[in-house]
């Protein structure tokens, strides 16, 4: 028998509504039942004291950049899986904008087996929706689905042509699976460095105006709206891209949309002093954009929070800003930075960052029963002291890369343990398989 019981700990599931100090016993890869029925049945079961920590259900990351193949120095998904579960994380979606980009069932075997033999979380791969991500040629869906795409999407690319789009989302409706949209009106955001706003201008730099995205997100959600298809915005950054997401929810329209940490916890202020590593796409927002994240957070506009952990190497973020490519990583900070800047100010419930790492994107993307501990459901467990405090450095990182805008701050919450399928992989700062 394969058991771990934790002990001690305050489990805290948001989708089964739990959160009680209590044991937990996990056995053969599944949740198997908590309380005094979990320490009768423990037997010689390995035993985790968790008394202190938080014990929730172990992270989903949906827009996970690992950059295997083509870019392994910047991450691999030996590297990038470690990151996640560094941060807390049991699942991730890498995303396609790899070389060669992931559109072929050929680039999708070789994920998944590398996944199965480097990775030490679970790998929920993701495929291209066109062709070279170019835009043009809608790829061999069925095909891609039969073979393990979660969904499509060519982020780090907006799909320009609404032909396809609608295309792409025929097919999502037939085959059950997202649509992951990066929303931006390719013209209007070209050459732009940062938010359109008073910071570009006093910086002197090109910005990309907020309808850049919000046209992109309204063309999607009419799209959806038509085809009966399933479209996820990915990391939503305006408050104007909101009011659209709003208002196809209310029409029932199959439209979903996730928010990064940074989005939630940065402003365009973050490049008053041409920081590349707060460049990203995209940009970081003004404070109203932040506030208005934070609202749809809390009201549900917003489904779920990803990281797009999107590492690039020193030489290229060591660049004028205008050269820099865009992107941070974020596995490894985001619970604490969610903690440390929404939680503990009173602004967002710890349950609701938890679900909306959890549950939340489980259910975006049918991953369930993943997301929540639940009897039978697969034992992915995060345990967090919610009072550590940690500075945020560059050694510190298990990734390959180091572009965090947040080097140097102090945060609070830290991962203790990371248990996937109830094998500890990562414990006391360390990967331990
Ligand atoms: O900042 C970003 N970096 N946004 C994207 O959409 C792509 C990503 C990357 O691949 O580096």
């Amino acid at each position: 028998m394969n058991a771990l019981l934790i002990k001690n700990g305050r489990l805290l599931d948001p989708a089964s509504g739990r959160d009680e100090t209590t044991s937990i016993l996990l056995q053969d890869g599944r949740v198997a039942c908590f309380g005094a029925e979990a320490d009768s049945q423990a037997g010689d079961a390995d035993v985790i004291d968790a008394k202190g920590l938080l014990v929730a259900p172990g992270f989903i990351d949906i827009h996970t950049h690992l950059r295997e193949p083509g870019r392994e120095d910047k991450e691999t998904i030996y590297t990038g899986t470690r990151a996640a579960a560094a941060g807390g994380y049991t699942t991730v979606c890498p995303i396609p904008n790899t070389d060669p980009v992931i559109d072929t069932q050929t680039g999708l075997k070789f994920v998944l087996s590398r996944a199965e033999s480097d990775a030490v979380v679970n790998v929920m791969p993701f495929a291209a929706v066109t062709r070279g991500q170019k835009g043009e040629e809608i790829v061999e869906f069925g095909d891609l689905v039969y073979y393990g795409a979660r969904g499509f999407t060519d982020d780090g690319h907006p799909i320009m042509n609404s032909e396809i789009m609608r295309r792409a989302l025929e097919y999502s409706a037939m085959f059950d699976v997202p649509i992951l949209d990066h929303c931006e009106d390719a013209a209007l955001a070209d050459g732009g460095s940062m938010h359109e706003g008073h910071v570009s201008t006093k910086l002197g730099l090109k910005g990309i105006p907020a309808v850049a995205e919000s046209l992109q997100v309204a063309r999607d959600v009419e799209l959806a709206a038509f085809t009966g298809g399933h479209i996820h915005i990915m990391h939503v950054s305006k408050e104007v891209s909101l009011h659209h997401v709003r208002a196809g929810k209310a029409r029932g329209v199959k439209v979903t949309c996730e928010v990064t940490p940074h989005h939630l916890t940065l402003t365009d202020d973050e490049l008053a002093d041409f920081n590349t590593c707060a460049k990203v796409n995209p940009c970081l927002g003004a404070s109203d954009d932040r506030e208005a994240l934070i609202e749809a957070l809390l009201n549900g506009t917003i489904d779920c929070i990803a990281t797009d952990h999107a590492p690039h190497t020193d030489i290229e973020k060591d660049q004028p800003i205008t050269d820099a490519p865009f992107g941070m990583i974020g596995l490894e900070t985001a619970f604490a930075v969610l903690y440390t800047e929404l939680v503990l100010p009173g602004r967002v419930p710890l349950e609701l960052i938890i679900e909306k790492m959890t549950s939340a994107p489980a259910k975006v993307l049918h991953f369930e029963p993943r997301g929540t501990l639940a009897p039978g459901a697969p034992a992915d467990v995060v345990l967090i002291d919610l009072d550590r405090k940690w500075e945020v450095t560059r050694d510190g990182f298990l990734s390959k890369s180091k572009n965090s805008p947040y080097v140097g701050r102090q945060l609070q919450g830290g991962i203790e343990a990371t248990i996937v399928g109830g094998r500890v992989v990562y414990r006391d700062g360390r990967i331990v398989v």
